[in-house]
């Protein structure tokens, strides 16, 4: 089996795979450095979604270069990590698995279906995040009785600024219950590649205007490296377990539409 994943803010730490090299792959919408390793016999490609050293902000993470990069490299499936702050049904150092999103970013390249004679794609987003991976990733928590929020919406800011307490009262009214800068179009653009992707939100902080202190990226990284020993353990159980068999996800149908209609 071969699985992706990304590492978002302050998960640098590929120590839960072994034999881990550098490489790099062309893709078509620029270079993507990964690291390949293995955890007992299955394959594992993480890529740094800010690239190495965190030099990219949100809005110039290449997106549609790491989810073809992971295409090509014919993962079964995806986990992603992301940093958030809270916002509602979560507190700091919570764990959440995110069930569904909500888009505020302003300027990004959400489709690969945007080039001229691409066809007309719409991929259904009922279920944006594989409920197979997100099972697996709840046993993985409940092996090490660590209390994981089984759902929750993520509303996704453009950045690289944070939010304003009113941008978060609005978002909370609206049901969102974590936010952060990079879900999108990440999500999106794994559901148009057909593959299963999933994320584990860390919760680094409470968002604007939820506790009276101001944001720094400092909190978040200071938080992050605190939840980092938990998360290389669940990664690891989730690796030594995972099995495709009775998998019933429809993620790997998202184009079937379309080739029906060629
Ligand atoms: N807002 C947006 N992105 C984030 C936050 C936040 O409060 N914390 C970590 N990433």
């Amino acid at each position: 089996m071969k699985i992706g994943i990304i590492g978002g803010t302050g998960v640098y730490d590929s120590s839960f795979i072994e034999n881990t090299m550098n490489h790099h792959i062309h893709t078509k919408y620029g270079e993507i450095s990964y690291l390949k390793g293995n955890r007992n016999d299955k394959e594992v490609f993480f890529i740094e979604r800010h690239s190495s050293g965190h030099k990219l902000i949100p809005s110039n993470v290449n997106y549609k270069g790491i989810i073809s990069a992971l295409k090509e490299l014919n993962v079964d499936l995806i986990i992603s990590t992301a940093a958030v702050g809270g916002i509602n049904n979560c507190g700091v150092g919570d764990f959440v698995l995110l069930s569904d999103f909500m888009d505020f970013t302003k300027n990004r390249s959400y489709s690969f279906f945007d080039e001229e004679g691409a066809g007309v794609v719409h991929v259904d987003m009922t279920e944006p995040y594989c409920n197979e991976i997100r099972n697996r990733l709840i046993n993985a928590f409940n092996a090490f009785n660590v209390p994981v929020v089984q759902k929750g919406t993520y509303i996704c800011t453009e950045g690289p600024r944070f939010e304003t307490p009113a941008e978060i009262n609005m978002y909370k009214m609206l049901g969102g219950d974590v936010v952060g800068m990079t879900n999108v179009p990440e999500v999106i653009l794994a559901r148009e590649a057909s593959l299963c992707y999933a994320t584990i939100a860390l919760v680094t902080n409470y968002a604007a205007g939820i506790s009276n202190n101001s944001l720094t990226h400092k909190e978040v990284s200071e938080n992050m490296n605190k939840m980092m020993g938990t998360l290389k353990k669940v990664l690891g159980y989730f690796l030594d377990h995972i099995e495709l068999a009775n998998w019933n996800c429809t993620c790997k149908n998202s184009l079937n539409e379309l080739n029906s209609l060629k």
